[in-house]
């Protein structure tokens, strides 16, 4: 602001604003003629006396009670007309932000949570040192291994037509460490998947990555469930209940339908197979399973509202055929979408199943198979949560989800797939049911779920060659192929490894959720777009046909119908 005899100017740095007043008697003519030349984003360095401000406080600013009278300018730096203006929540379209992170990382907000992670990153090996953990680096050039996500492939110049992987976690080389005797190891450890991205999935991303030595489940969730509590009392002063709650697999599936619940809030699914049965609705009538929620205050919702929200559950993100619903209006009366086969008692009687009040709306959902209903109404259910306010960004709501299946089946390959990784110890009493009942088998492993999101996970690992070649069979490795792929780590399992277990969890989702983010972008410096590609450096790119053949590579893209060839 030029006033003509007194300029200002407020001056950023990564600690906030702080005002500077030019006046001609302290900084001198030639000063104040420079100092009538700033503009936005030069960097100058200013001398001066810091001095109670003479106009009102300005409340908004941490600094807003003092100025900064200048008593001398240099410009170090002039600016072009920055592409957006450099403020707090920023309007600008996120490509075009990105495409000048450089400039974008000057916002406060964003500077604001790359501060807290480096925080809360002090403060974690902090307490691993404290507890006598290792910070041991593993390599990022690896083997392919199967399971898992896809892996980015680096192609090697000194082994022709051979690749390294780069790793998905450094799950092999953390259990061999432990069969060498490094007891309590941890990592910040970079990992790298080739998956399809959502709002909290990038193709690199940051895990806090540990493994314990004689360890059972137990002194692993008391572990780093104390970690969580020293970090949210440290660095947001929010306490953490002391234990943290704890859900099995199968009950956040039935009651939330799904296995990274967001318990900030109620509205959980109940069964009602059982009680639409016998009144010839043939939709109910033949489903393997019927759920439903009660929204609360939904027995308001005009039919526009109802016709809109069954659009969206037919969305093919959520695949629900339709919504049907039971409305408990204020006065006493019922209204729903099936009142032509159940009386106004019997809706009644299936309201009160879902636990609902006067006044809410019991959205029902059926089909051939629970697990299915029940994410999607598990979908719907956080939909709800959206839209009624519930999900509110300053609760915390952590807990561990434990007891999950140690094997899930797959429709796609036919056979049982490790629900974690191969290497999660089934719990000890379900060993008998591995190969007679491989889908009943409970596995030693845990998730941290926090907001709705699973910010972490681990298991007690199989320590014992007989075990792991059990596992190995229940989910249809050969013996040669588990050899091939894995041979290195049993073969170090047969010098005395001792029984370990640990977990890792996910430090950018961690700091999206204390920094109260939607989006894991916030908290990554330079992150990739939903399709991977960095719109800075304009990473991935052509490579030059030398660099290729030093590689022995080729391009010669498969075309679709190669593809299916294959
Ligand atoms: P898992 O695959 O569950 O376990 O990963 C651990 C945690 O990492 C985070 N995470 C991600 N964050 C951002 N973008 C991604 N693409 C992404 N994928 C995962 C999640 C998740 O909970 N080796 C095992 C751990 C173990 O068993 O010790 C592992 O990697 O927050």
């Amino acid at each position: 602001r030029n006033l003509g005899s007194l300029i200002f100017i407020d001056l950023r740095d990564r600690s906030g604003l702080l005002q500077i007043v030019f006046d001609e008697e302290s900084v001198g003519a030639e000063g104040f003629a420079k100092a009538g030349t700033l503009r936005s984003e030069y960097v100058v360095a200013v001398e001066g006396t810091v001095q109670k401000r003479s106009a009102a406080v300005n409340e908004n600013l941490k600094t807003g009670d003092i100025e900064v009278i200048a008593t001398s300018l240099r410009i170090l730096s002039e600016s072009q007309t920055p592409p957006f203006a450099i403020e707090e929540n920023s309007q600008t379209k996120e490509d075009i932000r990105l495409k000048y992170r450089y400039l974008d990382l000057r916002r406060p907000d964003i500077q604001k949570n790359l501060m807290l992670k480096s925080r809360v990153l002090g403060l974690m090996r902090q307490f691993m040192a404290n507890e006598g953990f290792l910070e041991i680096e593993t390599p990022i050039l690896c083997k392919s291994t199967p399971e898992g996500a896809r892996d980015y492939l680096v192609p090697s110049r000194v082994h022709p037509g051979n690749f390294y992987a780069l790793p998905q976690s450094p799950q092999l080389f953390k259990q061999l460490l432990m069969a060498s005797g490094y007891d309590r190891y941890f990592q910040i450890a970079r990992c790298f998947r080739d998956e399809d991205l959502r709002a909290d999935r990038q193709p690199e991303f940051t895990q806090i990555d540990c493994e314990m030595s004689f360890v059972e489940q137990e002194d692993v969730l008391n572990m780093f469930e104390g970690m969580m509590r020293t970090m949210f009392k440290n660095v947001l002063g929010v306490d953490i209940p002391n234990p943290m709650p704890r859900m099995s697999w199968y009950d956040a599936m039935d009651k939330y339908g799904s296995d990274k619940p967001d318990v900030r809030f109620g509205m959980t699914i109940h069964e009602i197979t059982d009680k639409v049965k016998g009144k010839g609705f043939s939709v109910l009538e033949d489903a393997a399973y019927v759920g439903a929620i009660a929204v609360p205050g939904g027995a308001e919702y005009t039919r526009k509202q109802i016709d809109e929200l069954t659009e969206w559950v037919k969305r093919p993100q959520v695949g629900a055929k339709g919504l049907i619903y039971i409305k408990l209006n204020a006065d006493g009366s019922v209204k729903s979408s099936i009142d032509k086969f159940y009386s106004p008692d019997e809706l009644k009687v299936i309201a009160e199943a879902v636990e609902a009040k006067t006044g809410d709306i019991v959205f029902v959902m059926s089909g051939d198979s629970n697990r299915k209903v029940q994410t999607m109404l598990g979908v719907l259910r956080i939909e709800m949560g959206n839209r009624l306010g519930l999900r509110d960004p300053k609760v915390f709501a952590p807990l561990w989800i434990v007891d999950f299946p140690l094997l899930e089946w797959s429709e796609e390959e036919n056979r049982f797939t490790a629900m974690h990784h191969p290497f999660t110890a089934p719990r000890d009493e379900d060993l008998p049911l591995l190969l007679t009942n491989p889908g009943k088998v409970y596995a030693k492993a845990y998730d941290m779920v926090l907001n709705g999101t699973e910010i972490g996970g681990g298991s007690i690992r199989i320590h014992r060659r007989d075990v792991q070649k059990k596992v190995f069979e229940a989910i249809g490795l050969s013996d040669e192929e588990a050899q091939e792929k894995f041979g290195f780590m049993m073969n170090a399992f047969e010098y005395g490894a001792p029984p370990h277990g640990g977990l890792a969890f996910g430090l950018d989702r961690l700091i999206m959720i204390m920094a109260q983010r939607d989006s894991i972008r916030d908290v990554i410096a330079f992150p990739k777009t939903q399709s991977a590609s960095d719109l800075m450096t304009q990473a991935p790119n052509d490579v030059d046909e030398k660099q290729l053949r030093e590689l022995h590579i080729k391009t010669s893209l498969l075309m679709k119908k190669d593809k299916e060839d294959k």
